[in-house]
Protein backbone atom coordinates (compact mmCIF):
# COMPACT_ATOMS: atom_id res chain seq x y z
CA UNK A 1 0.00 0.00 0.00
CA UNK A 2 3.01 2.78 0.63
CA UNK A 3 4.60 1.47 -2.46
CA UNK A 4 1.40 2.33 -4.06
CA UNK A 5 0.72 5.53 -2.76
CA UNK A 6 4.85 6.75 -2.70
CA UNK A 7 3.83 5.90 -6.72
CA UNK A 8 0.52 7.98 -6.76
CA UNK A 9 2.90 10.36 -5.36
CA UNK A 10 5.77 10.74 -7.99
CA UNK A 11 3.03 11.45 -10.63
CA UNK A 12 0.99 14.44 -8.93
CA UNK A 13 3.56 15.67 -6.84
CA UNK A 14 4.41 18.81 -9.30
CA UNK A 15 0.77 19.00 -10.27
CA UNK A 16 -0.14 22.54 -8.90
CA UNK A 17 -3.03 22.39 -6.17
CA UNK A 18 -4.62 25.31 -7.44
CA UNK A 19 -5.58 23.91 -10.85
CA UNK A 20 -7.50 21.33 -8.55
CA UNK A 21 -9.35 24.11 -6.65
CA UNK A 22 -13.00 24.77 -7.49
CA UNK A 23 -16.20 24.95 -4.93
CA UNK A 24 -16.64 21.33 -5.91
CA UNK A 25 -13.05 20.53 -4.40
CA UNK A 26 -14.36 23.03 -1.20
CA UNK A 27 -16.95 20.89 -0.73
CA UNK A 28 -15.69 17.31 -1.29
CA UNK A 29 -12.36 18.05 0.71
CA UNK A 30 -13.76 19.48 4.13
CA UNK A 31 -15.48 18.38 6.94
CA UNK A 32 -18.11 20.54 9.00
CA UNK A 33 -18.40 18.85 12.64
CA UNK A 34 -20.16 20.29 15.70
CA UNK A 35 -19.00 23.76 14.78
CA UNK A 36 -16.06 22.82 13.19
CA UNK A 37 -15.12 23.32 9.75
CA UNK A 38 -11.74 21.43 8.14
CA UNK A 39 -10.60 22.33 5.18
CA UNK A 40 -8.10 20.10 3.20
CA UNK A 41 -8.97 21.25 0.07
CA UNK A 42 -5.36 23.61 -0.08
CA UNK A 43 -3.72 19.72 -0.60
CA UNK A 44 -2.36 17.71 -2.70
CA UNK A 45 -4.97 14.70 -2.63
CA UNK A 46 -7.27 14.17 -4.72
CA UNK A 47 -10.04 11.25 -4.88
CA UNK A 48 -7.81 8.53 -6.09
CA UNK A 49 -5.19 9.87 -3.24
CA UNK A 50 -7.77 9.57 -0.82
CA UNK A 51 -9.06 6.34 -2.06
CA UNK A 52 -5.61 5.04 -1.60
CA UNK A 53 -4.84 6.27 2.09
CA UNK A 54 -8.14 5.00 3.63
CA UNK A 55 -7.05 1.34 2.15
CA UNK A 56 -3.69 1.78 3.87
CA UNK A 57 -6.08 2.54 6.66
CA UNK A 58 -8.47 -0.15 7.02
CA UNK A 59 -4.97 -2.53 5.68
CA UNK A 60 -3.42 -1.29 9.28
CA UNK A 61 -6.20 -3.07 11.14
CA UNK A 62 -6.67 0.50 12.56
CA UNK A 63 -10.86 -0.66 13.27
CA UNK A 64 -10.12 -3.48 15.27
CA UNK A 65 -6.87 -1.15 16.87
CA UNK A 66 -9.52 1.59 17.91
CA UNK A 67 -12.21 -0.87 18.85
CA UNK A 68 -9.30 -2.36 21.27
CA UNK A 69 -8.46 0.80 22.89
CA UNK A 70 -11.99 2.24 23.69
CA UNK A 71 -12.90 -1.74 25.09
CA UNK A 72 -9.92 -1.32 27.45
CA UNK A 73 -7.42 -3.67 25.70
CA UNK A 74 -3.99 -3.63 27.02
CA UNK A 75 -2.90 -2.35 23.91
CA UNK A 76 0.41 -0.33 25.39
CA UNK A 77 2.30 -3.80 25.38
CA UNK A 78 5.66 -2.54 26.69
CA UNK A 79 3.99 -1.30 29.59
CA UNK A 80 1.19 -3.64 29.57
CA UNK A 81 -1.44 -1.12 29.89
CA UNK A 82 -4.62 -0.60 28.82
CA UNK A 83 -5.01 3.18 27.13
CA UNK A 84 -8.46 4.63 28.46
CA UNK A 85 -7.94 8.45 29.01
CA UNK A 86 -11.40 9.06 27.07
CA UNK A 87 -13.05 7.60 30.31
CA UNK A 88 -11.60 10.65 32.10
CA UNK A 89 -13.52 12.98 30.34
CA UNK A 90 -16.74 10.35 29.55
CA UNK A 91 -19.83 11.70 31.11
CA UNK A 92 -20.86 8.19 32.61
CA UNK A 93 -20.22 4.33 32.08
CA UNK A 94 -20.30 1.67 32.03
CA UNK A 95 -16.09 1.41 30.45
CA UNK A 96 -14.89 -1.66 31.46
CA UNK A 97 -11.19 -2.95 31.84
CA UNK A 98 -10.65 -6.38 32.62
CA UNK A 99 -14.32 -7.13 33.07
CA UNK A 100 -15.05 -3.77 35.62
CA UNK A 101 -16.53 -1.24 35.06
CA UNK A 102 -13.62 1.93 36.15
CA UNK A 103 -16.24 4.81 35.65
CA UNK A 104 -17.34 4.97 39.68
CA UNK A 105 -14.11 5.42 40.43
CA UNK A 106 -13.43 7.75 37.31
CA UNK A 107 -16.36 9.86 38.42
CA UNK A 108 -15.88 9.45 42.54
CA UNK A 109 -12.38 11.36 41.51
CA UNK A 110 -14.23 13.98 39.26
CA UNK A 111 -16.17 14.72 42.14
CA UNK A 112 -13.86 15.18 44.48
CA UNK A 113 -11.73 16.97 42.36
CA UNK A 114 -14.45 19.48 41.41
CA UNK A 115 -16.13 19.89 44.76
CA UNK A 116 -12.16 20.98 45.91
CA UNK A 117 -12.00 23.23 43.31
CA UNK A 118 -15.02 24.83 44.09
CA UNK A 119 -13.81 25.29 47.93
CA UNK A 120 -10.95 26.95 47.12
CA UNK A 121 -12.32 29.29 44.46
CA UNK A 122 -15.01 29.86 47.32
CA UNK A 123 -12.47 30.17 49.88
CA UNK A 124 -14.14 27.13 51.85
CA UNK A 125 -10.60 25.89 52.00
CA UNK A 126 -8.02 28.52 52.86
CA UNK A 127 -4.64 29.52 53.32
CA UNK A 128 -3.20 30.60 56.69
CA UNK A 129 -3.60 34.27 55.58
CA UNK A 130 -6.67 33.60 54.19
CA UNK A 131 -8.60 33.06 50.44
CA UNK A 132 -5.68 31.26 47.80
CA UNK A 133 -4.93 34.40 45.41
CA UNK A 134 -2.47 31.92 43.90
CA UNK A 135 -2.28 28.20 42.66
CA UNK A 136 1.16 26.94 41.88
CA UNK A 137 1.30 23.36 39.55
CA UNK A 138 4.53 22.20 39.97
CA UNK A 139 5.13 19.22 36.92
CA UNK A 140 6.47 18.94 33.69
CA UNK A 141 5.73 16.95 30.18
CA UNK A 142 2.52 15.93 30.18
CA UNK A 143 2.08 17.35 34.00
CA UNK A 144 2.50 20.51 32.76
CA UNK A 145 1.95 21.49 29.16
CA UNK A 146 -1.76 20.24 29.22
CA UNK A 147 -2.60 22.88 32.11
CA UNK A 148 -0.28 25.59 31.21
CA UNK A 149 -1.48 25.43 27.77
CA UNK A 150 -5.46 25.37 28.21
CA UNK A 151 -5.15 27.79 30.96
CA UNK A 152 -3.33 30.40 28.88
CA UNK A 153 -5.95 29.03 26.09
CA UNK A 154 -9.06 29.75 27.89
CA UNK A 155 -8.14 33.15 29.88
CA UNK A 156 -11.53 34.71 29.05
CA UNK A 157 -12.87 32.21 31.40
CA UNK A 158 -10.93 31.71 34.18
CA UNK A 159 -11.97 33.73 37.43
CA UNK A 160 -10.31 31.84 40.31
CA UNK A 161 -6.93 32.41 41.92
CA UNK A 162 -4.40 33.00 39.50
CA UNK A 163 -2.18 29.99 38.08
CA UNK A 164 1.72 29.49 37.85
CA UNK A 165 3.71 26.59 35.92
CA UNK A 166 6.84 25.55 37.28
CA UNK A 167 8.17 22.57 35.08
CA UNK A 168 11.77 23.68 34.41
CA UNK A 169 14.43 22.26 36.79
CA UNK A 170 16.35 25.71 36.08
CA UNK A 171 16.46 27.24 39.46
CA UNK A 172 15.43 30.22 37.41
CA UNK A 173 11.77 29.30 36.79
CA UNK A 174 10.44 28.71 40.11
CA UNK A 175 12.72 31.74 41.43
CA UNK A 176 10.98 33.73 38.96
CA UNK A 177 7.89 32.48 39.92
CA UNK A 178 7.92 32.33 43.53
CA UNK A 179 9.37 36.10 43.65
CA UNK A 180 6.17 38.29 44.65
CA UNK A 181 3.65 35.52 45.63
CA UNK A 182 2.76 35.10 49.15
CA UNK A 183 3.46 31.99 50.73
CA UNK A 184 0.66 32.36 52.91
CA UNK A 185 -1.93 32.69 50.28
CA UNK A 186 -0.76 30.62 47.92
CA UNK A 187 -1.78 26.40 46.91
CA UNK A 188 1.22 24.18 45.46
CA UNK A 189 0.06 21.67 43.41
CA UNK A 190 2.81 19.02 42.77
CA UNK A 191 1.66 17.19 39.61
CA UNK A 192 3.49 13.53 39.00
CA UNK A 193 1.89 10.67 37.49
CA UNK A 194 4.98 8.74 38.85
CA UNK A 195 6.00 11.33 41.77
CA UNK A 196 9.50 10.20 40.64
CA UNK A 197 10.57 12.57 38.11
CA UNK A 198 13.54 14.71 39.47
CA UNK A 199 12.62 18.04 38.30
CA UNK A 200 9.18 17.95 40.23
CA UNK A 201 10.13 16.54 43.14
CA UNK A 202 13.31 18.96 43.56
CA UNK A 203 11.15 22.01 42.64
CA UNK A 204 8.32 20.53 45.16
CA UNK A 205 11.02 20.40 47.65
CA UNK A 206 12.03 24.19 46.92
CA UNK A 207 8.81 25.21 47.05
CA UNK A 208 8.02 23.65 50.63
CA UNK A 209 11.06 25.24 51.80
CA UNK A 210 10.09 28.07 51.35
CA UNK A 211 6.44 27.99 52.34
CA UNK A 212 7.94 26.55 55.49
CA UNK A 213 9.76 30.49 56.13
CA UNK A 214 6.48 31.90 56.85
CA UNK A 215 4.00 29.08 57.11
CA UNK A 216 3.27 27.14 60.34
CA UNK A 217 2.42 23.87 58.47
CA UNK A 218 3.63 24.17 55.20
CA UNK A 219 2.65 20.71 54.19
CA UNK A 220 -1.48 22.09 54.60
CA UNK A 221 -1.24 23.77 51.55
CA UNK A 222 0.42 21.19 48.95
CA UNK A 223 -1.48 19.46 46.88
CA UNK A 224 -0.54 16.24 45.09
CA UNK A 225 -2.11 14.05 41.53
CA UNK A 226 -0.43 11.09 41.52
CA UNK A 227 -0.77 7.11 40.91
CA UNK A 228 1.45 6.62 43.29
CA UNK A 229 -0.14 7.14 46.86
CA UNK A 230 3.07 5.76 48.35
CA UNK A 231 5.43 8.43 47.11
CA UNK A 232 2.93 11.21 47.56
CA UNK A 233 2.68 10.00 51.58
CA UNK A 234 6.88 9.72 51.76
CA UNK A 235 6.82 13.27 50.57
CA UNK A 236 4.38 14.22 53.29
CA UNK A 237 0.96 15.01 51.70
CA UNK A 238 -1.92 13.65 53.02
CA UNK A 239 -3.87 10.94 51.75
CA UNK A 240 -7.12 13.26 51.46
CA UNK A 241 -4.80 16.13 49.50
CA UNK A 242 -4.37 13.50 46.96
CA UNK A 243 -6.37 12.95 43.63
CA UNK A 244 -4.99 10.26 42.39
CA UNK A 245 -5.61 8.73 38.66
CA UNK A 246 -4.50 4.95 37.22
CA UNK A 247 -1.70 3.67 35.56
CA UNK A 248 -3.87 3.40 32.20
CA UNK A 249 -3.81 7.19 31.47
CA UNK A 250 -0.93 8.05 29.98
CA UNK A 251 1.25 11.41 31.14
CA UNK A 252 0.82 13.24 27.83
CA UNK A 253 -3.38 12.00 27.95
CA UNK A 254 -3.69 13.04 31.43
CA UNK A 255 -4.93 16.50 31.45
CA UNK A 256 -8.75 15.60 31.47
CA UNK A 257 -8.39 14.26 35.39
CA UNK A 258 -6.69 15.25 38.48
CA UNK A 259 -4.14 16.42 36.18
CA UNK A 260 -6.09 19.41 35.44
CA UNK A 261 -6.56 20.70 38.83
CA UNK A 262 -5.45 23.85 38.75
CA UNK A 263 -7.82 24.73 34.95
CA UNK A 264 -10.36 23.27 37.25
CA UNK A 265 -10.05 25.59 39.78
CA UNK A 266 -9.11 28.25 37.21
CA UNK A 267 -12.38 27.37 35.23
CA UNK A 268 -14.71 26.31 37.92
CA UNK A 269 -17.34 23.13 37.66
CA UNK A 270 -19.53 24.32 34.82
CA UNK A 271 -16.74 25.22 32.43
CA UNK A 272 -14.25 22.63 33.38
CA UNK A 273 -17.50 19.97 32.47
CA UNK A 274 -17.82 21.62 29.61
CA UNK A 275 -14.19 21.35 28.79
CA UNK A 276 -14.47 17.21 29.06
CA UNK A 277 -18.34 17.66 27.39
CA UNK A 278 -16.44 19.08 23.91
CA UNK A 279 -13.45 16.81 24.19
CA UNK A 280 -16.12 13.28 24.38
CA UNK A 281 -17.83 14.91 21.70
CA UNK A 282 -14.64 14.15 19.68
CA UNK A 283 -14.78 10.57 21.08
CA UNK A 284 -18.39 10.12 19.50
CA UNK A 285 -17.08 11.85 16.41
CA UNK A 286 -13.99 9.84 16.33
CA UNK A 287 -15.45 6.32 17.30
CA UNK A 288 -19.41 6.73 14.98
CA UNK A 289 -17.99 8.39 12.07
CA UNK A 290 -17.56 6.81 9.03
CA UNK A 291 -13.88 7.13 8.38
CA UNK A 292 -13.41 9.43 4.51
CA UNK A 293 -15.80 11.86 6.93
CA UNK A 294 -14.04 11.47 10.57
CA UNK A 295 -12.33 14.64 11.08
CA UNK A 296 -9.36 12.83 13.04
CA UNK A 297 -8.96 9.95 10.60
CA UNK A 298 -8.52 12.46 7.68
CA UNK A 299 -6.46 14.99 9.46
CA UNK A 300 -4.09 11.94 10.54
CA UNK A 301 -4.15 10.64 6.69
CA UNK A 302 -3.03 14.02 5.52
CA UNK A 303 -0.33 14.00 7.91
CA UNK A 304 0.80 10.65 6.76
CA UNK A 305 0.45 11.54 3.41
CA UNK A 306 2.77 14.59 3.97
CA UNK A 307 5.37 12.87 6.03
CA UNK A 308 5.95 9.18 5.32
CA UNK A 309 4.71 9.25 1.68
CA UNK A 310 6.52 12.31 0.42
CA UNK A 311 8.95 12.99 3.06
CA UNK A 312 8.32 16.14 4.16
CA UNK A 313 10.31 16.07 7.64
CA UNK A 314 7.97 19.20 9.60
CA UNK A 315 4.58 20.43 10.02
CA UNK A 316 4.08 23.77 11.38
CA UNK A 317 1.20 24.41 13.69
CA UNK A 318 -0.14 28.07 13.11
CA UNK A 319 -2.82 29.06 15.31
CA UNK A 320 -3.96 32.40 14.42
CA UNK A 321 -5.32 33.16 18.09
CA UNK A 322 -2.87 34.57 20.43
CA UNK A 323 -4.14 32.04 23.51
CA UNK A 324 -3.02 29.47 21.39
CA UNK A 325 0.52 30.05 21.97
CA UNK A 326 1.25 27.05 23.66
CA UNK A 327 -0.87 24.61 21.15
CA UNK A 328 2.33 23.39 19.66
CA UNK A 329 4.52 22.67 22.37
CA UNK A 330 1.92 20.86 23.70
CA UNK A 331 1.17 19.01 20.38
CA UNK A 332 5.22 18.25 20.44
CA UNK A 333 5.06 16.04 23.02
CA UNK A 334 1.54 14.47 22.34
CA UNK A 335 2.76 13.75 18.66
CA UNK A 336 6.08 13.15 19.08
CA UNK A 337 6.63 11.54 22.20
CA UNK A 338 3.78 9.02 20.98
CA UNK A 339 5.42 8.65 17.80
CA UNK A 340 8.69 9.25 17.51
CA UNK A 341 9.82 5.75 17.73
CA UNK A 342 11.79 3.24 15.20
CA UNK A 343 10.24 0.18 16.36
CA UNK A 344 7.26 -1.93 15.58
CA UNK A 345 4.63 -3.29 18.07
CA UNK A 346 5.95 -6.71 16.75
CA UNK A 347 9.56 -6.25 17.88
CA UNK A 348 10.94 -5.05 14.42
CA UNK A 349 12.17 -2.13 12.34
CA UNK A 350 9.96 0.93 11.27
CA UNK A 351 10.75 0.87 7.74
CA UNK A 352 9.33 4.04 6.54
CA UNK A 353 10.24 7.29 8.99
CA UNK A 354 8.18 7.88 11.44
CA UNK A 355 7.88 11.66 13.49
CA UNK A 356 7.36 14.45 12.18
CA UNK A 357 9.00 17.26 13.91
CA UNK A 358 5.89 19.75 15.13
CA UNK A 359 6.32 22.88 15.79
CA UNK A 360 5.04 26.63 14.93
CA UNK A 361 3.70 29.25 17.17
CA UNK A 362 0.83 32.26 16.71
CA UNK A 363 0.34 33.97 14.08
CA UNK A 364 0.75 36.81 13.40
CA UNK A 365 3.89 36.55 15.11
CA UNK A 366 5.27 33.89 13.52
CA UNK A 367 4.66 35.57 10.13
CA UNK A 368 7.44 38.34 11.14
CA UNK A 369 9.84 35.33 11.95
CA UNK A 370 10.00 32.07 10.26
CA UNK A 371 7.48 32.34 7.94
CA UNK A 372 10.02 33.51 5.17
CA UNK A 373 11.05 30.04 4.75
CA UNK A 374 8.06 28.68 5.07
CA UNK A 375 6.93 30.45 1.59
CA UNK A 376 10.38 30.46 -0.31
CA UNK A 377 12.83 28.02 1.69
CA UNK A 378 13.69 24.99 -0.06
CA UNK A 379 12.16 22.54 2.05
CA UNK A 380 8.51 22.54 1.68
CA UNK A 381 6.82 22.67 5.36
CA UNK A 382 2.27 21.42 5.04
CA UNK A 383 0.69 24.14 7.58
CA UNK A 384 -1.87 23.90 10.07
CA UNK A 385 -3.38 26.93 10.46
CA UNK A 386 -6.38 27.04 12.89
CA UNK A 387 -8.49 30.47 13.22
CA UNK A 388 -11.93 31.11 14.83
CA UNK A 389 -14.66 32.91 13.52
CA UNK A 390 -14.88 35.27 16.62
CA UNK A 391 -12.60 36.41 19.34
CA UNK A 392 -13.79 37.23 22.79
CA UNK A 393 -13.07 41.07 22.51
CA UNK A 394 -16.14 42.66 20.98
CA UNK A 395 -14.56 46.12 21.24
CA UNK A 396 -11.87 44.86 18.82
CA UNK A 397 -13.52 43.24 16.28
CA UNK A 398 -11.58 45.06 13.40
CA UNK A 399 -8.57 43.58 14.89
CA UNK A 400 -9.91 39.72 14.58
CA UNK A 401 -10.67 40.51 11.25
CA UNK A 402 -7.40 41.42 10.39
CA UNK A 403 -6.28 37.99 12.34
CA UNK A 404 -8.72 36.46 10.02
CA UNK A 405 -7.33 38.35 7.17
CA UNK A 406 -3.95 37.18 7.24
CA UNK A 407 -4.56 33.47 8.54
CA UNK A 408 -6.27 33.24 4.85
CA UNK A 409 -3.65 35.34 3.18
CA UNK A 410 -0.98 32.67 4.70
CA UNK A 411 -2.28 29.98 3.45
CA UNK A 412 -3.74 31.70 -0.18
CA UNK A 413 -0.11 32.57 -0.61
CA UNK A 414 0.98 29.45 0.07
CA UNK A 415 -0.93 27.65 -2.73
CA UNK A 416 -1.18 30.20 -5.12
CA UNK A 417 2.55 31.71 -5.00
CA UNK A 418 3.80 34.46 -7.41
CA UNK A 419 5.58 33.60 -10.94
CA UNK A 420 8.49 35.11 -12.70
CA UNK A 421 6.24 37.28 -14.95
CA UNK A 422 4.47 38.72 -12.10
CA UNK A 423 7.71 39.21 -9.96
CA UNK A 424 9.23 41.54 -13.30
CA UNK A 425 6.34 43.43 -13.44
CA UNK A 426 6.92 44.10 -9.66
CA UNK A 427 10.66 44.56 -9.88
CA UNK A 428 9.89 47.08 -13.14
CA UNK A 429 7.45 49.42 -11.14
CA UNK A 430 10.43 49.62 -8.35
CA UNK A 431 13.09 51.24 -11.60
CA UNK A 432 14.80 48.20 -12.73
CA UNK A 433 15.39 47.23 -15.99
CA UNK A 434 17.76 44.74 -17.89
CA UNK A 435 19.95 42.06 -16.23
CA UNK A 436 19.64 43.68 -12.66
CA UNK A 437 15.40 43.92 -13.09
CA UNK A 438 15.75 39.91 -13.42
CA UNK A 439 17.99 39.68 -10.77
CA UNK A 440 16.09 41.72 -8.59
CA UNK A 441 12.55 39.29 -10.21
CA UNK A 442 14.19 36.04 -9.16
CA UNK A 443 14.26 37.32 -5.37
CA UNK A 444 10.41 38.15 -4.97
CA UNK A 445 9.41 34.65 -7.15
CA UNK A 446 6.84 32.45 -4.90
CA UNK A 447 7.00 29.22 -5.85
CA UNK A 448 3.93 28.01 -4.22
CA UNK A 449 2.51 24.79 -4.16
CA UNK A 450 2.94 24.54 -0.49
CA UNK A 451 0.15 21.73 0.91
CA UNK A 452 -1.93 23.68 4.10
CA UNK A 453 -5.07 23.18 5.82
CA UNK A 454 -7.36 25.12 7.68
CA UNK A 455 -9.44 24.26 10.68
CA UNK A 456 -12.12 27.08 11.47
CA UNK A 457 -13.73 27.15 14.97
CA UNK A 458 -16.55 28.83 16.36
CA UNK A 459 -14.89 30.93 19.26
CA UNK A 460 -12.30 29.01 21.66
CA UNK A 461 -14.52 27.82 24.56
CA UNK A 462 -13.33 25.54 26.71
CA UNK A 463 -15.90 22.83 24.90
CA UNK A 464 -14.17 24.18 21.78
CA UNK A 465 -10.47 23.52 23.25
CA UNK A 466 -11.33 19.97 24.47
CA UNK A 467 -12.85 19.31 21.16
CA UNK A 468 -9.03 20.39 19.32
CA UNK A 469 -7.43 18.89 21.72
CA UNK A 470 -9.06 15.27 21.56
CA UNK A 471 -9.13 15.32 17.91
CA UNK A 472 -5.18 16.05 18.05
CA UNK A 473 -4.85 12.98 20.17
CA UNK A 474 -7.32 10.89 18.07
CA UNK A 475 -5.03 12.14 14.96
CA UNK A 476 -1.92 10.81 17.16
CA UNK A 477 -3.60 7.72 17.19
CA UNK A 478 -4.77 6.61 13.74
CA UNK A 479 -1.15 7.66 12.85
CA UNK A 480 1.08 5.12 14.93
CA UNK A 481 -1.70 2.23 14.22
CA UNK A 482 -0.85 2.91 10.40
CA UNK A 483 2.74 2.84 11.52
CA UNK A 484 2.10 -0.15 13.96
CA UNK A 485 3.97 1.66 16.66
CA UNK A 486 3.03 1.54 20.26
CA UNK A 487 2.29 5.15 20.57
CA UNK A 488 1.70 5.04 24.15
CA UNK A 489 5.12 4.13 25.96
CA UNK A 490 8.17 6.21 25.81
CA UNK A 491 11.20 4.60 26.36
CA UNK A 492 13.19 7.17 24.33
CA UNK A 493 13.45 9.57 27.55
CA UNK A 494 14.82 6.88 29.56
CA UNK A 495 18.27 7.11 28.77
CA UNK A 496 18.85 10.76 29.17
CA UNK A 497 17.08 10.27 32.78
CA UNK A 498 19.28 7.76 33.72
CA UNK A 499 23.00 9.33 32.54
CA UNK A 500 21.46 12.81 34.40
CA UNK A 501 21.13 10.74 37.45
CA UNK A 502 25.18 9.60 37.27
CA UNK A 503 26.51 13.01 36.47
CA UNK A 504 24.97 14.96 39.02
CA UNK A 505 26.96 13.82 41.75
CA UNK A 506 29.95 14.22 39.31
CA UNK A 507 29.06 17.95 38.65
CA UNK A 508 29.19 18.76 42.20
CA UNK A 509 32.27 16.74 43.13
CA UNK A 510 30.90 13.85 44.69
CA UNK A 511 32.92 10.95 42.59
CA UNK A 512 34.92 11.36 39.35
CA UNK A 513 33.08 9.83 37.30
CA UNK A 514 34.55 7.27 35.83
CA UNK A 515 33.81 5.84 32.63
CA UNK A 516 32.85 8.69 31.01
CA UNK A 517 33.56 9.35 27.48
CA UNK A 518 36.37 12.26 27.57
CA UNK A 519 34.35 14.55 25.72
CA UNK A 520 31.48 14.59 28.67
CA UNK A 521 34.61 14.81 30.79
CA UNK A 522 36.08 17.91 29.77
CA UNK A 523 32.95 19.55 29.21
CA UNK A 524 32.12 18.32 33.23
CA UNK A 525 35.58 19.81 34.04
CA UNK A 526 35.03 23.22 32.28
CA UNK A 527 31.37 23.47 34.23
CA UNK A 528 32.90 22.61 37.49
CA UNK A 529 35.86 24.94 36.54
CA UNK A 530 32.88 27.97 37.40
CA UNK A 531 31.90 26.55 40.68
O1 LIG B 1 9.25 13.06 29.61
C1 LIG B 1 8.94 11.79 30.04
C2 LIG B 1 7.74 11.75 30.91
O2 LIG B 1 7.64 10.48 31.43
C3 LIG B 1 6.45 12.15 30.19
O3 LIG B 1 5.90 11.13 29.47
C4 LIG B 1 5.62 12.64 31.32
O4 LIG B 1 4.55 13.40 30.88
C5 LIG B 1 6.65 13.42 32.10
O5 LIG B 1 7.83 12.67 31.99
C6 LIG B 1 6.30 13.68 33.54
O6 LIG B 1 6.11 12.50 34.25
P1 LIG B 1 5.43 12.49 35.66
O7 LIG B 1 4.05 12.98 35.50
O8 LIG B 1 5.48 11.07 36.11
O9 LIG B 1 6.23 13.39 36.56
Amino acid sequence: MFLELKSKWKDVKSRKILSLIDRQRVNNFSIQTNGLFFDYSKTNIDEDTLGLLLDLLKKSSFHEKREAMFSGKKINITEDRAVLHTALRAENGPILMDGKDIMPAVLGTRFRMLNFAEAIRNGEIQGEGGRYTDVINIGIGGSDLGPSMAYLALRPYTNGPKCHFVSNVDGAHINDVLEGLNPRTTLVVVASKTFKTIETLTNAQTALDWMAKKVARPADNFVALSSSMGRTAQFGISADRVFSFEDWVGGRYSLWGPIGLSLAIALGRDDWLSFLDGAASMDRHFIATPDEDNICIILALIGIWHAQIGGYATRAVLPYEQRLERLPAYLQQLEMESNGKAVKIDGNDVEITTGPVVWGTSGTNGQHAFYQLIHQGTQIIPCEFLIGKQGHEPNLCHQHRLLQANCLAQSQALMVGRNLDDARKIASLKGFVGDELERQARHRVFKGNRPSTTLVYDKLTPACLGQIIALYEHRVFVEGAILEINSFDQWGVELGKELATALGPVLMGENAGEGNDASTEHLVQILRSNK
